[in-house]
């Protein structure tokens, strides 16, 4: 059965590397191309969002610029870890070795896997069931090509999975890559065929090696820390996973937000500060307030920081759970590093049948 996708593509900043989130809307499972370990609550928060139950992480290559967010997505959700089956025995932890012909399963959609060599040996490329769309990683860039001098780099090698497996889709098979540095977001196999400065037109493949072999490109800054980590499919060398807070179970939302869920609160009122961002008047008898809350409306919080406790955790609560997601931010500003939003606010506090007592 054919199916539209859910289609999202992610931006990190730092290695600029585009992170792309599939997912079959009918069965809502889901794949992740090229995470990158920093992002991975993000991703994370916004697989969660969206209902989606993530089945397999994939990698288009060990990449020498960034630490994938693989293993920890693998600890997150217990899904899969995809990569080449060609790096061997030096590559730890993908649970899932593709090579060329190999297909990707998601719901009742797939991911078809071609070899692209060249920019390292184990690169390949995942194009969607319908050919619509391709994730090159660093085989193809747009207007450009992976760069082939290190990593067991080859141009000649890179020439021929381009021009034969990528420049074989249909002209309108738009090209999602692993990185841009100039703000371009894709491409078309089309439009890379005649515009690319590397390899379309009439290059050649001694053209594409002259021009490849005389990039003289700085080495990776991330090389030495990135290539190592990648190999144990990003799993930190302590083996531990890094935790967002050391007072409670604290998770990011898409938003970026830091959020608690009303029941943990409920359990550890002793053990942290409520604080209350709503006006005054709306602390009212119908919703109450949590036993022993501080009363600071929002409005009011950035001049009356002073007030607020540094001396335990702070969750921040209003009515339904947005104005206090703004508080977290205003006293992150003020310098509070222990705090989170409480998710739902009163209302979900209420729903949920937790304790309140009525404003005095
Ligand atoms: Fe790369």
């Amino acid at each position: 059965m054919y199916s539209e996708l859910i289609f999202r593509q992610l931006f990190d900043a730092t290695s600029s590397t585009y992170t792309y989130l599939l997912a079959d809307p009918i069965t809502r499972q889901a794949v992740i191309i090229d995470t990158v370990f920093e992002q991975h609550l993000r991703d994370r928060a916004l697989i969660e969002e969206l209902g989606l139950e993530l089945v397999t992480t994939l990698d288009t290559h060990c990449h020498a610029d960034h630490v994938t967010g693989a293993w920890l997505m693998q600890q997150a959700t217990g899904c899969r870890i995809g990569v080449s089956r060609r790096y061997g025995a030096a590559m730890q932890g993908a649970d899932m070795l593709l090579d060329h012909g190999d297909i990707v399963v998601f719901g009742h959609r797939h991911l078809d896997v071609r070899a692209t060599p060249g920019h390292t040996d184990g690169c390949v490329s995942y194009v969607s069931d319908d050919r619509r769309m391709v994730f090159t990683g660093d085989a193809l860039l747009i207007r450009g090509a992976g760069r082939c001098d290190f990593q067991q780099g080859h141009a000649g090698t890179l020439y021929h999975s381009i021009t034969e497996q990528l420049f074989s889709l249909p002209d309108d098979c738009l090209v999602f890559p692993a990185h841009d540095y100039s703000g371009r977001t894709m491409s078309s196999v089309g439009e890379e065929r005649v515009h690319n400065p590397r390899i379309g037109g009439h290059a050649d493949e001694r053209d594409f090696v002259g021009f490849m072999e005389n990039l003289n490109l700085p080495h990776p800054k991330q090389l030495a820390v990135a290539l190592p980590a990648n190999l144990r499919s990003g799993q930190p060398a302590d083996g531990q996973v890094p935790r967002l807070a050391d007072w409670g179970p604290v998770r990011q939302t898409y938003a970026g937000l830091l959020e608690i869920e009303p029941e943990w609160v409920a359990e550890h009122l002793s053990e942290v500060l409520v604080l209350d961002v709503r006006q005054e008047g709306e602390v009212d008898a119908r919703l109450g307030h949590i036993q022993g809350a501080q009363i600071l409306p929002l409005n009011t919080l950035k001049a009356r920081l002073a007030e607020v406790p540094q001396d335990r955790p702070v969750i921040t609560v209003c009515h339904a759970g947005m104005r206090s997601g703004q508080a977290t931010v205003i006293l992150r500003q003020g310098g509070f590093t222990r705090l989170a939003n409480m998710r739902g606010g009163m209302l979900l506090w209420h729903e949920l049948d937790l304790p309140v007592e009525a404003a005095s």
